[in-house]
């Protein structure tokens, strides 16, 4: 899978991005991530890619033509159409669900906003998604994207080390995963949970499932009107 990032600050996304678990997918090849800098694009001799906003207030816009340019020379190079996001607070509010369906793209073009927001014409001509990561405002779409870029590449099969645990964890149908414990057995007096040690598969699983509904009821109560619960699970939990 393909990510290409449209900022202003090539250096933020690309640092960022190619550390950890992600940077050794890039690595591996399993995914690529390119930023393209907006500013190459402008045709003002100063590389000037803002401009007051007309009807005037406060701050500066970005000018549609070194965006649109700069989405150009990324659509010529993939060639074919691919989704681009632009990471704005008036978005859709990201979620695991949006970052599933991303993932499935082969190419996903991100476009990173500054000042006080983008010429809206060009918006209107590239722009497929509109998505923000949540209801607060930051200076700039980097690091919305670099947090995009993180949920959805970690989804792409060989970027996880092992392709199950993308499967089993907080948010997975709705549910909260379950606590977890490694060595020592006993840690300032605290022991793991018996059945942890047992080796009863079984008995761990259920055990698991119990803590993932619990943990849910109690951090996320919001998120278990759309989780799948078991009618028993339902009564015992006083759902
Ligand atoms: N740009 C500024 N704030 C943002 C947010 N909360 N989400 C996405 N893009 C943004």
């Amino acid at each position: 899978m393909n990510f290409h990032i449209m900022t202003l600050f090539k250096e933020m996304v690309l640092d960022g991005l190619n550390t950890s678990i992600i940077g050794k997918a890039v690595e591996k090849g399993v995914i690529t991530i390119d930023a393209v800098d907006i500013r190459e694009y402008s045709t003002n001799k100063h590389k000037k890619v803002d401009d007051y906003p007309y009807g005037g207030g406060a701050g500066m816009v970005m000018q549609a033509e070194p965006v649109y340019a700069a989405y150009q020379s990324i659509a010529d190079k993939i060639g074919q159409k691919a989704r681009v996001i632009y990471l704005t607070p008036q978005g859709q509010t990201f979620n695991q669900k949006m970052a599933e369906e991303f993932a499935k793209e082969e190419d996903l073009i991100f476009l990173c906003g500054h000042y006080e927001g983008i010429d809206e014409r060009v918006l209107d001509k590239i722009v497929t998604d509109y998505v923000s990561i949540g209801d607060y405002v930051l200076t700039g779409g980097e690091l919305p994207a670099m947090v995009m870029i993180d949920a959805i590449a970690r989804l792409v099969p060989g970027v996880l080390n092992n392709d199950v645990s993308a499967e089993f964890e907080s948010f997975h149908d709705n549910l909260l995963e379950y606590p977890q414990y490694s060595r020592p057995e006993t840690w300032r007096d605290e022991k793991v949970p018996d059945v942890l040690l047992s080796g009863h598969h079984g008995n761990v699983a259920k055990w698991r499932r119990e803590q993932s509904v619990l943990r849910t009821a109690e951090r996320r109560p919001d998120l278990l009107e759309k989780a799948e619960l078991s009618v028993e699970e339902r009564k015992r939990f006083n759902l």
